[in-house]
């Protein structure tokens, strides 16, 4: 796992960003794995400034989201495939159609979550998936105690996560809705590259338990010490329970001179 600490949230944007570029330069019909959250907004909101000046195009590329609310209209303004239009896809050159999420308002929300784990499958997995954390340590909604081989399911939210989220429905706990659409962790676990990012004190018991825990369905994202490519992208409030900081920040900076020298 590579750990990265920056001292603000346009460094963070600008550093996820490159692996956007990095990537759909090679590959341009990438598959993309989006989340939703306050946490990857700005490396959206950096990705259309690229966008705008012509440095990165997602003409050819797909995207699925990790999860989606059940319960709430689909023209609701907090679905989360009205949240990712609204803070990202609709501002680029996506086609029509390539991006998808989990149907949260499906009549039957158990058969709509085996047939997105089809569609991921079909669409060969994904290149490139953004994270974010919860307070509680969940990846896409993935609450505690949940098996830590779960594929794409009906997930009842804990009540941590109702409450943080409280945010987006007017503070009001009983909009907020009692069940999503989620990738499991092993859909996660699939693809081929992950960056998660977290900002804030709130964050940093969930970081330490990912990043130096062990491993379990109490801290879910914690998981993700099995994969082989993931990139963590923290503030300082975000990394201050780690108890290795200054080794991660170490390793950071001597892997990227290795691999400037060599370039
Ligand atoms: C959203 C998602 C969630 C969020 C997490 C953190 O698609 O999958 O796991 O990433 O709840 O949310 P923020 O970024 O709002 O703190």
């Amino acid at each position: 796992m590579n750990i990265v600490i920056l001292p603000d949230t346009s460094q963070i944007a600008d550093l996820a960003a490159t692996f956007y570029t990095d990537l759909l330069e090679k590959n341009p019909k990438a598959v993309l794995g989006l989340a939703t959250g306050s946490s990857p907004v700005p490396t959206y909101k950096k990705l259309i400034e690229l966008y705008e000046r012509g440095e990165i195009s997602f003409k050819d590329a797909k995207a699925f989201l990790l999860d989606e609310y059940v319960g709430l209209p689909a023209d609701h303004p907090q679905t989360y495939i009205t949240f990712i239009k609204k803070e990202f896809t609709d501002h680029v050159d996506f086609a029509e159609g390539a991006v998808q999420g989990p149907p949260g308002s499906a009549d039957d929300p158990f058969k709509a979550a085996a047939e997105y784990e089809k569609e991921l499958e079909k669409a060969g997995g994904i290149d490139l998936q953004m994270l974010g954390i919860g307070s509680d340590g969940h990846i896409a909604f993935n609450e505690p105690g949940g098996a830590l081989s779960s594929v794409t399911h009906l997930q009842v939210l804990a009540e941590q996560t109702r409450e943080d989220n409280a945010r987006f429905f007017d503070d009001d706990l009983d909009r907020v809705p009692k069940f999503s659409l989620t990738q499991g962790l092993s859909t996660i676990m699939r693809a081929k590259k992950i960056i998660l990012i977290a900002q804030g004190e709130g964050k940093a018991e969930a970081v330490a338990a990912l990043v130096e825990g062990g491993v379990s369905a109490r801290w879910q994202a914690s998981i993700l010490q099995y994969h082989n490519d993931v990139t963590v992208l923290l503030d300082e409030e975000a990394a201050s329970k780690l108890q290795l900081a200054d080794f991660y920040t170490y390793a950071w900076e001597s892997e990227q001179e290795l691999r400037g020298a060599s370039n």
